[in-house]
């Protein structure tokens, strides 16, 4: 099964968030159960010097304003990644100070809505015969970056009159739509007929997020129940009309944790390694993290801890008015974390005021990710709404457990611990009401479970215990292929 994943980062090379440790899992994981699966990446720097032996496959001749991109297709091998890639050189497009997405100033470039055409427009070309020595059956695009990739397919079935490949179009996060002012339409090379409300406009706007809804042939998302969330006006961000219409091809496949990054007992970030049935290790992880961080040397006090980007949809200001009465109780808490300008400086002056019970560390920072997780006791992700989210699996597999607000899916993941499921499926704490209050509630129950420590013992290893490898996703995957496939 030649399946092509068009996505517009992928770990190690290129990461902004979760999409990117997707983009590197899913693919190895559809090799090892015997699919031919490769990658289609922009040619951002990271990746280009992450391309062992390139060779060009075709110098690209996309239509309309993208003509005068200079680009040229190469494949190669992706070593840190286990896997094969095409990677669109196209230096005017690709190379550039700042981020993927934005410049040094979060402004985002002029010309995205071209940078990522031309991403979805290579994908459709790889399932025409762009590449003569492999021709994908299956495009599976990645968020609004690669989501006209099903929209140029469909312009090309239809001008050729005939199937040319499946396609399937995964949504990370609906927020994040890619919308642009509808007189760049005709830069883009598409149909004029596209441009109406059953196709990618929206509102008046290009949308290029409705283009993958409107024309992959499966639509998928990252948790059943985001999957339901968003076919309802609260989550569905304006296009939950569009997703109920299409709700028959339209399901939910759960993200895994990529056991050769994210294991406690191989995991070289980490002061000492440690699994359910050995947790010592994880007790020295706790000290070498308080000692790291200047917290109070406690081995009792429970650290609470947040991996995050530090925007809205995170929840985190629900954390910052509970810090003082978490702090009160004898917790410490601990944040990685970047992003809103606001939130940074709030958070740095709650550990500046309590330096001993509170630390905070603003920046991106892999390594330091796993230290944080390895030794903490609990992650909170407190999120307002959440596709899957990772970092509650990471918490599960680390046996940090995970206090989370009961939306998208972290209830697909998150048992809470109640009286009657301690001994049942309990591994980690979840409340409701997006409130700080409902936060705290939840957040006694875990001071409280973690003052009987066998009980939180026993909690642990049911998380730590739990499969939660790319597996069964990737076999969930594959069933849909095959679906597209005749
Ligand atoms: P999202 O993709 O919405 O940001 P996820 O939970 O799916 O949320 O994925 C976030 C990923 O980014 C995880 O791998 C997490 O460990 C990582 N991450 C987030 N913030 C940081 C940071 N400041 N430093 C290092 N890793 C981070
Ligand atoms: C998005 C979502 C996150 C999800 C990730 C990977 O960034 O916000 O919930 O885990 O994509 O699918």
């Amino acid at each position: 099964m030649r399946i092509l994943q068009v996505c517009a980062e992928i770990y190690p090379l290129l990461k902004t968030g979760g999409l990117a440790d997707v983009a590197g899992a899913l693919p190895p994981a559809l090799l090892s159960l015997g699919a031919e699966p490769r990658v289609l990446l922009p040619g951002f720097a990271s990746i280009m010097a992450g391309l062992q032996d390139p060779a060009e496959v075709a110098r690209l001749s996309p239509p309309g304003a993208m003509a005068n991109a200079g680009a040229r297709l190469l494949y190669g091998h992706l070593p840190a990644c286990g896997i094969d890639a095409y990677v669109i050189d196209a230096p005017g497009y690709y190379l550039r100070e700042g981020g993927p997405y934005a410049d040094a100033n979060q402004h985002a470039y002029v010309d995205n809505h071209l940078r990522f055409a031309l991403l979805g427009w290579t994908a459709a070309q790889l399932a025409i015969g762009l590449d003569p020595l492999w021709r994908a059956e299956v495009v599976h695009a990645h968020d609004w970056h690669a989501a006209l990739a099903p929209a140029y397919l469909a312009a090309a079935a239809q001008s050729q009159q005939r199937h040319l490949a499946g396609s399937v179009y995964t949504v990370h996060n609906l927020a994040y739509q890619g919308q642009f002012d509808a007189r760049h339409f005709g830069e883009l090379g598409l149909p004029a007929h596209f441009f109406a409300m059953h196709g990618i406009e929206f509102h008046g706007q290009i949308n290029f997020m409705k283009a993958g809804l409107y024309y992959a042939n499966r639509i998928t998302t990252v948790s059943p129940t985001y999957a339901r969330e968003i076919q309802g006006s609260e989550q569905g961000c304006g296009l939950d009309g569009l997703l109920r219409d299409r709700a028959n091809d339209l399901s939910g496949i759960l993200n895994g944790v990529d056991e050769s990054v994210w294991n406690p007992a191989a995991d070289p970030a980490l002061a000492a390694n440690y699994s359910a049935d050995k947790l010592a290790g994880k007790r020295r992880c706790k000290a070498a993290l308080q000692q790291e961080l200047g917290l109070a040397a406690a081995p009792t006090a429970p650290i609470f801890c947040v991996v995050s980007r530090l925007t809205e949809q995170k929840g985190l200001h629900l954390v910052l008015r509970a810090l003082p009465e978490l702090v009160e109780r004898g917790a410490q808490f601990a944040l990685l974390g970047s992003g809103d300008a606001g939130m940074e400086e709030a958070f740095r002056s709650a550990a500046a005021e309590n330096p001993q019970a509170i630390a905070v560390r603003i920046g991106y920072d892999e390594a330091f990710a796993h230290r944080l997780i390895g030794g903490s006791d609990v992650i909170m992700v407190p999120s307002r709404f959440e596709p899957c989210g990772l970092t509650q699996l990471y918490g599960l597999k680390y046996g940090t457990l995970p206090l989370v607000r009961g939306v998208g899916g972290l209830t697909d993941t998150v048992n809470d611990s109640q009286l009657e499921t301690l001994d049942v499926d309990a591994t980690g704490f979840m409340f409701d009401a997006f409130s700080s209050e409902a936060l705290l509630q939840a957040a006694a129950r875990a001071l409280a479970l973690y003052r009987r420590p066998a009980d939180w013992k026993a909690v642990q290893q049911r998380a730590m215990r739990q499969p939660c490898g790319w597996d069964a996703a990737a076999r969930a995957y594959l069933g849909l292929y095959a679906q597209l496939i005749h």
